[in-house]
């Protein structure tokens, strides 16, 4: 697909205002797609154990790390570029008690403040999505992670039916991505920067399920929460609505979905 005009500064508009409050409304404290089942799922899949130092590439409010922390007795490391993340994540994490076991520093996944080798698991949510330049945060990954560690992670990607280049332009434009490709761009990106695909799985048929649930909770439930967030603005409520019902159709049919991905750094 063509690229959208979207880079991180409106990124970071999204997640410092009302739209990120609404995604938080419907997926909660983890941004992604189903919560902390998928959490476990891409868990069990990289093999997570104690002790491990895993760094969460777009941590945003930090609840992937608590999640691995708690059940999985991890050190956790995010990095995100939006100030208002890092300040929320930083909060949740101390009222959480788990403030010694995570740290945040504020960053482009493009550029990672950390020293080679240092991690065992490097970790993204549905949040790659956004990343202007996704060959040069996989190299930074595999620049961090030590030999032998792991890379996990689950995103939105187009799905096994393919889109035009108007259905891409559609949802990428409204979601503020720059661009996404097949779960096939990730594999080559990640065999060409020197990782071993572990599993990659097409998660698609779920996803579209998840995104029906977000505009069935957004309608017959949270509809005033989510007018107070957008100041009351109906219209854009509408508009809102329209673009995720494309998406849900555009999903059902196989041509918008999510993929989730593990693999080793040789
Ligand atoms: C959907 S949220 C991530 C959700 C999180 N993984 C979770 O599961 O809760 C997207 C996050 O990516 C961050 N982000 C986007 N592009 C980035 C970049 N180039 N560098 C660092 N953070 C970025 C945004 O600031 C935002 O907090």
């Amino acid at each position: 697909m063509n690229r959208t005009k979207a880079v991180l500064s409106d990124v970071q508009g999204v997640y410092s205002g009302p739209e990120g409050n609404l995604w938080k409304l419907i997926m909660g404290e983890q941004i992604h797609i189903g919560g902390f089942a998928q959490s476990k799922i891409l868990a069990e899949k990289a093999g997570i154990s104690k002790g491990e130092k895993v760094l969460d590439l777009c941590s945003a409010l930090g609840a992937g790390l608590r999640f691995l922390a708690r059940f999985y007795g991890v050190r956790g490391y995010g990095l995100d570029a939006t100030e208002a993340m890092i300040t929320k994540a930083q909060e949740a994490t101390a009222a959480d008690g788990l403030s010694s076991m995570i740290e945040y520093r504020k960053g482009d996944v493009r550029n990672i403040p950390w020293q080679d080798g240092f991690f065992d698991v490097v970790w993204g949510e549905d949040a790659w999505c956004y990343v202007e330049d996704k060959e040069s945060m996989i190299r930074e990954a595999a620049r961090v992670l030590r030999k032998g560690g792991r890379i996990a992670f689950s995103d939105w990607v187009e799905g096994p039916s393919g889109w035009t280049e108007e259905t891409a332009q559609r949802i990428c434009g409204f979601m503020k991505f720059p661009f996404i490709g097949k779960r096939e761009y990730w594999e080559k990106l990640l065999l060409d920067s020197g990782f071993e695909i572990s599993s990659s799985e097409d998660c698609t048929k779920h996803f579209a399920g998840c995104i029906d649930l977000y505009i069935s909770m957004l309608t017959e439930q949270l509809m005033f929460d989510a007018l107070r967030i957008i100041g009351w603005d109906m219209d854009m409520f509408q508009a809102m609505g329209g673009e995720m019902a494309f998406m849900s159709q555009q999903a059902h049919a196989g041509a918008f979905g999510r993929c989730r991905i593990t693999a080793v750094k040789k």
